[in-house]
């Protein structure tokens, strides 16, 4: 399979990471999140997870100097060079101009920015009824993919999934996110993806969009 360099795009709650877990194992490529990785750094209270608790909690966006740096030197390890899956990044026009600059700088062209549409209604249900397995870092819904009972006890609800938050993130995502999809949109790279739908559905529409 040739090397792919993607992004997915889409508002909090579209299915990023859920379909991302699946991509990754077809494409054999890293999943960079950038919610993955400040989250981390949270819970080891690292200096850039303490400065990034307080935004996250209230659902607003890290400083853009903190993620960049943090983000390029990830795509910069020997793992991501034959390619990688962003998740989460870039989410303002400044991040999306720094990761073109440093993909220009190393040589390596985008192959795909996958935007996972799904219509605001239906975010705020699927963040509020999330929960995240610690040990496996599955995602699961209370409705929509219900945990196994026998794991229940040890499933997480994040701090920024309240319907404050999620509100304050879905106005991010339209103010400072969205922008960037005609950029890439004039590159001819961009993929629209209905959002909507069965898990295994949705994947199918991603990677037949990949594919054509
Ligand atoms: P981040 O972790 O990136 O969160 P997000 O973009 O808000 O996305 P989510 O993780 O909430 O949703 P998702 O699309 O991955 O959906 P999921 O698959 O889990 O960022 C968190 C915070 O970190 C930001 O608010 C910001 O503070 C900071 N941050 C991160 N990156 C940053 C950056 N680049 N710059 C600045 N700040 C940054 O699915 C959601 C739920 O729906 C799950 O329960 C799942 O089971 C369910 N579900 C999934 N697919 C379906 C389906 N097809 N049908 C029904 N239910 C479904």
């Amino acid at each position: 399979m040739r090397p792919m360099r993607m992004i997915l795009v889409g508002p909090p709650g579209a299915g990023k990471g859920t379909q991302a877990a699946r991509l990754i194992e077809t494409y054999k490529i890293p999943h960079i999140s950038s919610g993955d990785m400040l989250r981390a750094a949270v819970k080891e209270g690292t200096e850039l997870g303490i400065a990034a608790d307080g935004f996250m909690k209230a659902g607003r966006l890290v400083p853009d100097d903190v993620v960049i740096g943090m983000i390029l030197e990830r795509v910069a390890k020997p793992d991501a060079a034959k390619g990688f899956m962003l998740d989460g990044f870039p989410r303002t026009q400044p991040q999306a101009q720094a990761l073109d600059d440093a993909m220009t700088r190393a040589g390596f062209d985008l192959d795909a920015v996958v935007l996972l549409e799904v219509p605001d209604q239906l975010l705020e249900e699927r963040a509020v009824g999330r929960r995240t397995d610690p040990v496996t870092g599955k995602i699961y819904h209370l409705k929509y993919n219900p945990p196994p009972a026998e794991i229940a006890d040890r499933l997480q609800h994040r701090k920024d999934d309240t319907i404050e938050a999620v509100t304050t993130r879905v106005q991010k995502y339209h103010s400072e996110t969205a922008p960037i999809v005609p950029f890439y949109m004039a590159k001819g790279i961009l993929k629209r993806v209905d959002g909507v739908g069965d898990p295994d559905e949705v994947t199918k529409r991603i990677t037949s969009v990949l594919n054509s």
